[in-house]
């Protein structure tokens, strides 16, 4: 069996048969032949075991036991490990010592130890320690770590705390047994920015960004940033931190966003460094949330970890649901939920609908690598925040101190989780636990009745099979539900109703007149709404009434897109909506980033998916202009006022990314985006010379691209662009990026060619990679054309980048996740491309994984 063709079960789980006390990590550093001398101490758990270490791409250049060096009859190895004879083992503890050469400069996967731009760096999770030395690489497997770093630096770092500082040589102690997942090394020429903090029981710790020169005065904000998630965790959850450091290091060539090693968590310099001049008000809110996600993770991860990788989203799920509720608190609380949500919607039903659906705790996986998706990630959020609902606020922080205190030090699994909720709450969550087990975004159908003084919601749920599971029992689903008086009064409090069969019905009594329903209030569960047409909402009452935030946003992205659904088949604008947006601009009471919200038109791809829905094959020409039409309508109808607030919204004095001025920007750029599709791009001009910040700059810049009348005003905005940051590699991803999702979808593909050979596209780095393949992708008529040329170029691509970065590759190649919505053309045309790559010599196992996942 070749190695691309094994399937992990979770089923299998066995423990490891033995206890590891110590690590002792030497590494001498170099590009080519980096040594690792690792001594572990071992205790055997049961007799007779044999020892199988993993180990991937490493020289072995001694191995030996209790200083005895192995005859090579002693074990056996093979390209992704080590076993070693339980004959060749002693029956009490021992030493195993082994020395390993690796050569991190040629380590273009960015996983294990590797180098970007001349300086060392390690990304070990899920399975990258085992390319560093032979070691139980697996997270149940937790032992302290001793590490001596020398040949590199001058900076050398390691988790936990400092033990030896010299000049070409440092040693570090991490005191907390840590699985090798958690582990971390950099070495290179690096300067921080520090700072300090003091925790509640009164330690001091030592903080540091570490960045390359020149990006110090970029890492203010991000140092603020982790002192408030180290404040909130204390007063939200009483989770102190645990070292008298705090090590974070920024890399430009980094797989994923960022990693929690203990003590030293390594970022991609994306979501470290920011300026007002080179990153967006979205910028500045992801960074906190992700300092805040990775700093959370020290106890939500690596304090209690996972016991196998199948419980990714123990971790993942709760770390997310914190950064989320963390950054509700720091801004604005709804508008965070709907940005929340936006995303679960657009990534997450995504890939439950595809054949890509799997549970958030799957039972199965070829790579792992594939698993860290949006329904471990943020679906698995969501299952949290329904537990919340279930429990309540004060049943919710009781199981979490019982998980604190049942579990610290431990490797534990979803059953271990819920086994808090039930036993601190006393409630039965055997139902519940489906969230975790089962795939799929239930639907739910709501009829209403009303008579004497009775209203009665009838709930119908359904989720349909997906890959590998036919069978969906019904799922415990919390409902929050208000209702509303026809004057728009709020007539009850909001209230939880729990589903827990396939039909349920829910009476309220004594009600003077029918209300008028508000359904799943704060998006309490992740699921779809349908409402029988008899119950249909009026929906621009609850846009203009409902006092449930959520749902008002709601009402308003269900008017759009019914109007547009609509109007991609012929239809024409739905003078209700335009009504509605009309009566909302003339809203002086609503929050700026909320209004911003409600004028944001549904997204292509959501758009396409609503109509693969209704039965209809989505035709991606069609849906860009009836979106471009609705758009162009929202401007003529509302002009005045869409300048009015234009002007009314523009911020003066020095750049703050605080909520209150961001917001303010992101309904002026709201307007903006309708306005220019009526002034040719005027104004997006006028902004784009003006702008003194990356959020009105950037905005700008791509409304001159897709508005611009005649190619003058887009071009010469971008060459003007280009040459101001062509220097600053974050802001070219960007420039890449927008240019790519604001153009014309018939120019999308050759602009993409002709990007491909600008000399700044640095396609071995994911950043740049990413920015320019995620922003064709993202032009969805545009990579979606006709005749299948989108598919092709973005399938050339991934088997380029595929046999250097397999992780990236696969990841990206989600892309193509869709196609069974689409008319049999394109669906043989995308198949096509996914059979090409399927069937490519030497695929990697991330990238072949995916496509037979998505070829069925
Ligand atoms: N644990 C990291 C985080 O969510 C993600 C690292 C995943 N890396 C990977 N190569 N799969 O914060
Ligand atoms: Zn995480």
């Amino acid at each position: 069996m070749s190695q691309n063709t094994v399937t992990k079960l979770l089923s299998e789980y066995q423990p490891f048969p033995f206890d590891l006390e110590m690590v002792r990590l030497d590494f001498q550093l170099d590009p080519k032949a980096t040594q690792v001398r690792a001594r572990i101490s071992m205790r055997p758990l049961r007799a007779a075991a044999p020892l199988e270490l993993d180990g991937e791409g490493l020289v072995l250049r001694k191995i030996s036991v209790d200083g005895r060096v192995l005859a090579r009859t002693e074990y056996s190895q093979s390209d992704t490990g080590l076993v070693i004879h339980a004959a060749a083992l002693p029956a009490q503890p021992f030493m195993l010592e082994t020395e390993v050469e690796i050569a991190p400069a040629s380590n273009t996967a960015l996983e294990g130890l590797y180098m970007s731009k001349g300086m060392y760096c390690t990304q070990c999770e899920a399975e990258g320690f085992r390319k560093i030395t032979y070691y139980p690489d697996r997270p149940d497997v937790m032992a302290r770590f001793h590490v001596t770093v020398s040949g590199a630096g001058p900076v050398l770092l390691s988790n936990g705390n400092p033990v030896v500082q010299e000049a070409g040589r440092a040693e570090w102690l991490d005191p907390w047994p840590k699985p090798a997942y958690l582990f971390a090394l950099v070495a290179g020429d690096l300067v921080a920015h520090s700072g300090s903090f003091t925790t509640m029981s009164g330690r001091a710790v030592a903080l540091n960004i570490w960045v390359r020169a020149g990006d110090e005065t970029r890492c203010g904000f991000a140092l603020e940033a982790l002192k408030r998630s180290m404040t909130w965790d204390e007063q939200v959850y009483g989770r102190e931190y645990d070292l008298d450091i705090f090590n974070i290091v920024a890399v430009d060539d980094f797989n994923m966003g960022a990693m929690e090693n203990k003590g030293l968590n390594i970022f991609n310099s994306k979501w470290v460094l920011a300026s007002p001049e080179t990153a967006t008000d979205g910028d500045y809110e992801r960074i906190e949330g992700i300092i805040a996600h990775e700093y959370f993770h020290n106890w939500t991860g690596n304090r209690i970890t996972c016991r196998d990788w199948f419980q990714l989203c123990l971790k993942e799920g709760l770390t997310v649901y914190r950064d989320q509720n963390f950054t509700a608190d720091m801004r604005l609380g709804p508008v965070k939920r709907i940005e929340d949500v936006m995303a679960l919607r657009a990534r997450q039903f995504r890939e439950d609908r595809g054949p890509l659906a799997h549970p958030p705790r799957p039972d199965n996986y070829k790579e792992i690598n594939n698993f860290y998706t949006a329904t471990v990630y943020e679906k698995g959020a969501e299952i949290v925040g329904m537990l919340r609902h279930l429990v309540g606020e004060e049943g919710y922080r009781a199981a979490l101190d019982l998980y604190f205190e049942r579990h610290d030090g431990q490797a534990c699994t979803i059953e271990d989780w819920l086994q808090v909720f039930e036993d601190s709450s006393g409630r039965d969550l055997r139902q519940f636990k489906r969230w975790y087990t089962d795939a799929g975004t239930p639907r739910l159908t709501i009829t209403d009745s009303f008579k004497n003084g009775t209203y009665t919601l009838d709930f119908e749920q359904k989720t349909v099979p997906t890959p590998g599971q036919d069978d969906k029992p019904p799922r415990h689903i919390p409902i929050a539900v208000g209702l509303l008086s026809p004057q728009g009064r709020d007539l009850i409090e909001t209230t939880i109703l729990e589903m827990t069969e396939a039909r349920q019905s829910f009476v309220f009594e004594g009600l003077a007149e029918r209300p008028v329903p508000s359904i799943l209030r704060g998006f309490s569960a992740p699921v779809e709404l349908d409402f029988a047409p008899e119950a249909a909402p009026d929906l621009a009452f609850l846009l203009a009434h409902d006092s449930d935030p959520f749902n008002r946003w709601d009402a308003g992205g269900r008017l759009a897109l019914q109007t547009v659904v609509a109007m991609a088949q012929g239809g024409a604008v739905d003078p209700s909506y335009s009504a509605a947006i009309g009566a909302l601009l003339k809203d002086g009471a609503a929050d700026p980033a909320f209004s911003a919200l409600c004028l944001h038109l549904p997204a292509q791809d959501q758009i396409a998916q609503a109509l693969h829905e209704a039965g209809k094959s989505p035709d991606p020409e069609a849906i860009y202009q009836a979106r471009e039409t609705l758009a162009q309508a929202l401007a003529m109808a509302h002009e005045a006022a869409l300048s009015e607030l234009y002007e009314a919204m523009a911020v003066t004095g020095p750049y703050r990314p605080d909520p209150e001025p961001a917001g303010r920007r992101s309904l002026r750029l709201a307007t903006l985006s309708l306005l220019s599709r009526i002034d040719g791009g005027a104004r997006a001009r006028t902004l784009f010379d003006a702008a003194d910040n990356m959020t009105e700059s950037l905005a700008a810049l791509g409304l001159c691209v897709s508005a611009g009348v005649g190619v003058g005003v887009g071009e010469a905005a971008l060459a003007q662009f280009r040459a101001r940051w062509q220097g600053d590699r974050l802001v070219m991803d960007k420039w890449f990026n927008t240019q790519l999702i604001a153009s014309k979808p018939d120019q999308a593909l050759s602009r993409a060619q002709s990007l491909v050979q600008d000399p700044l596209y640095d396609w071995k780095n994911p950043n740049r990679f990413r920015s320019l393949m995620a922003g064709f992708s993202a032009n969805h008529a545009g990579f979606h054309r006709q005749d299948g040329e989108g598919y092709r170029f973005y399938a050339d691509w991934l088997l380029r980048l595929d046999p250097l970065n397999p992780q990236v590759a696969a990841r990206m190649s989600t892309a193509f996740e869709t196609w069974a919505r689409y008319d049999l053309q394109r669906q043989s045309l995308m198949r096509a491309q996914l059979m090409r790559i399927a069937q490519t010599e030497g695929l990697s196992r991330d990238l072949s994984e995916m496509t037979a996942r998505m070829l069925g």
